[in-house]
């Protein structure tokens, strides 16, 4: 049985009871700052386990460990000095660093692999959660795999009910697509495997350069093992095929305006009333970015309820938090780019 408790009943005695049923081995879906987490304690074999059976997720796809205090990574990774001026810079924050693992974790939550992702998150939920466990808290997205991120509870109760023994309701989750991940490796090479919150240019002000995984832009060619195991996967993808549009607004708005009526278009809020025969979903404002990352998996989510025959939406930049968006949504399109 799944005990759901609304946002309103976050008590100190239920945020102790969900820490109690993770250090006994169970399964608590969370809010953090980007979106909902499926957390187990992250130093329990089994519990781990229970994370991947619940989900559907393959089990060579790491989990990340989330901590109450960047210091805190002493216990479950190598720390180094990198690691110390991105946790001054934005942690606790929607950021997870890949470093060195240490024996505690076990190789359940590490996906196999000898490293281990750390992330420190700032929703004060998730905070309590971690300090009311006294374990760190492996966690991934609490969607099913292959589905958009859950940035509001009631996204995942229907999938999840039964399989977690408690939901803690955060309300809407802030940032709204997961943590930037960056890797550093013993050479003092950075890599950013997954754009997020923090940018590309965010990381290289604090730590020189900074490499992007192909993976990040491209599609990853059959049989390829990415930095980041998780990307191999499909995500994110709506059931109706999608497809981003590389053009002007004003090319864009034609081509949908012509499209067929069982389109349904992602368009930015200014221009939701442009198309009269059609269903929009809107993608957030135009020049914000940030709001359109906040709106992003919603707006995913929203479009495949109506059951559409197709789904257009705008290719984004590649610059700044564009890059998130980018990632997300070039996935969610299976790669599938219209020049117009
Ligand atoms: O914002 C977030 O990061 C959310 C919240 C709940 O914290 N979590 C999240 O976890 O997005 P998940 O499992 O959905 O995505 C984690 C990604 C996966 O693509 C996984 O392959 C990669 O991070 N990853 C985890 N540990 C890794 C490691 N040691 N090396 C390389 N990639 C890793
Ligand atoms: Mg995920």
């Amino acid at each position: 049985m799944t005990v759901f408790i609304p946002q309103n009943e976050l008590s100190d005695e239920n945020i102790a009871a969900a820490g109690e049923i993770l250090r006994r081995g169970g399964l608590v879906v969370f809010p953090t700052e980007t979106v909902y987490g499926l957390g187990a304690n992250a130093l329990d074999g089994e519990a781990a386990k229970k994370i991947y059976a619940a989900k559907g997720r393959p089990s060579d796809n790491p989990l990340i460990v989330h901590i109450a205090s960047p210091k805190d990574a002493e216990d479950i990774a190598c720390t180094n000095e990198a690691y110390y001026k991105l946790a001054a810079a934005f942690m606790p924050g929607p950021l997870t660093v890949i470093l060195p693992k240490r024996e505690v974790i076990p190789s359940a939550t590490s996906g196999g692999l000898d490293t281990v992702g750390v992330r420190c998150p700032s929703h004060p939920v998730a905070h309590r959660l971690i300090l009311s466990a006294g374990v760190p808290i492996a966690a991934p997205s609490a969607n099913l795999s292959g589905k958009p991120s859950p940035t509001k509870a009631e996204h995942i109760r229907a999938d999840l009910e039964g399989k977690v023994d408690m939901i803690l309701d955060g309300g809407e989750a802030a940032v709204g697509v997961e943590s930037t991940i960056v890797k550093l490796d013993a050479d003092g090479t950075a890599t950013l495997l997954r754009p997020g919150g923090i940018t590309h240019e965010m990381l290289q002000r604090v730590l020189g350069r900074v490499d992007i995984a192909s993976a990040v832009t491209e599609a990853l060619p059959k049989d390829a093992r990415p930095l980041s195991p998780g990307m191999k996967y499909r995500h994110y993808a709506p059931r109706a095929p999608l497809t981003l549009l590389d053009g002007d607004d004003a090319r864009r708005i034609a081509y949908c305006q012509k499209a067929p009526a069982d389109t349904l278009l992602l368009v930015f809020d200014e221009e939701t009333d442009l198309f009269a025969g059609h269903k929009v979903v809107p993608l957030g404002k135009k020049a914000d970015k940030q709001s359109q990352l906040h709106r992003l998996f919603a707006a995913l989510i929203e479009a495949d309820a109506e059951d559409p025959r197709q789904i257009l939406a705008p290719l984004p930049a590649t610059d700044g938090l564009s890059l998130a968006l980018y990632n997300r949504l070039i996935r969610a399109a299976a790669h599938h780019i219209k020049k117009l």
